[in-house]
């Protein structure tokens, strides 16, 4: 039998409310029926990395977090920029990444969403060298920067903004194609 297919997104925000959940929690209207959908909110119980914890036994969070990305087939990202860069309870993320490799050729889109007119374009920007030294694919369509996001989505994550939503639609379907195109190689 067909394993069954999955995307995991992740949140560069842990706050209540947060603008870049609710862009992930909008996407799944856009997901194919065929592939299960994840929001993977336990970045935020993961240690400071530390690579002499790396080399012994990580703690079980780390693990849940390692086998919840061994087994999805794609990643989305949806993050703030903090401080001219990526939130540090991200970058904490991917750092428990670097030895075990889940993300090595994987398919991963990067959402980057602010209420300043830049979009978080440093973030950005540092994210995709983060995802680039992890070997991650970064799919066509599959890098997309939402500026003024607070005027682009009503609260209930609902996408207002045409051109925000078609790129939203394409983002997905990019990752949903490089599934499927792996999937039958
Ligand atoms: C500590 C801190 C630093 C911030 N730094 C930036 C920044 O460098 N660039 C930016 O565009 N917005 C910055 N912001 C504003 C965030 O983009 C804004 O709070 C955003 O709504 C956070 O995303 P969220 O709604 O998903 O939590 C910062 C906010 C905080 C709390």
């Amino acid at each position: 039998m067909m394993k069954q297919k999955k995307i995991v997104a992740i949140s560069g925000s842990i706050r209540e409310g947060s603008s870049n959940t609710n862009i992930l929690k909008s996407l799944a209207t856009f997901i194919p029926e065929d592939i299960d959908y994840t929001i993977y909110n336990g970045i935020k119980e993961l240690p400071h990395f530390n690579p002499d914890i790396d080399r012994m036994k990580p703690p079980a969070v780390v693990e849940d977090f390692r086998k919840t990305l061994d087994e999805s087939h794609a990643l989305i990202i949806c993050t703030p920029e903090y401080a001219k860069g990526v939130p540090g309870v991200l970058k904490n993320a991917l750092e428990w990444l670097v030895s075990s490799a889940e993300l090595y050729k994987k398919p991963v889109a990067v959402i980057t969403a602010s209420p300043s007119t830049s979009g978080g374009d440093k973030a950005h920007e540092s994210l995709l060298l983060t995802l680039g030294m992890l070997d991650a694919t970064v799919v066509k369509n599959g890098s997309l920067l939402v500026p003024s996001v607070r005027t682009k989505f009503k609260d209930d994550a609902t996408v207002t903004d045409e051109s925000i939503k078609q790129a939203l639609i394409a983002l997905v379907s990019s990752i949903a194609n490089e599934i499927n195109n792996r999937l039958t190689l």
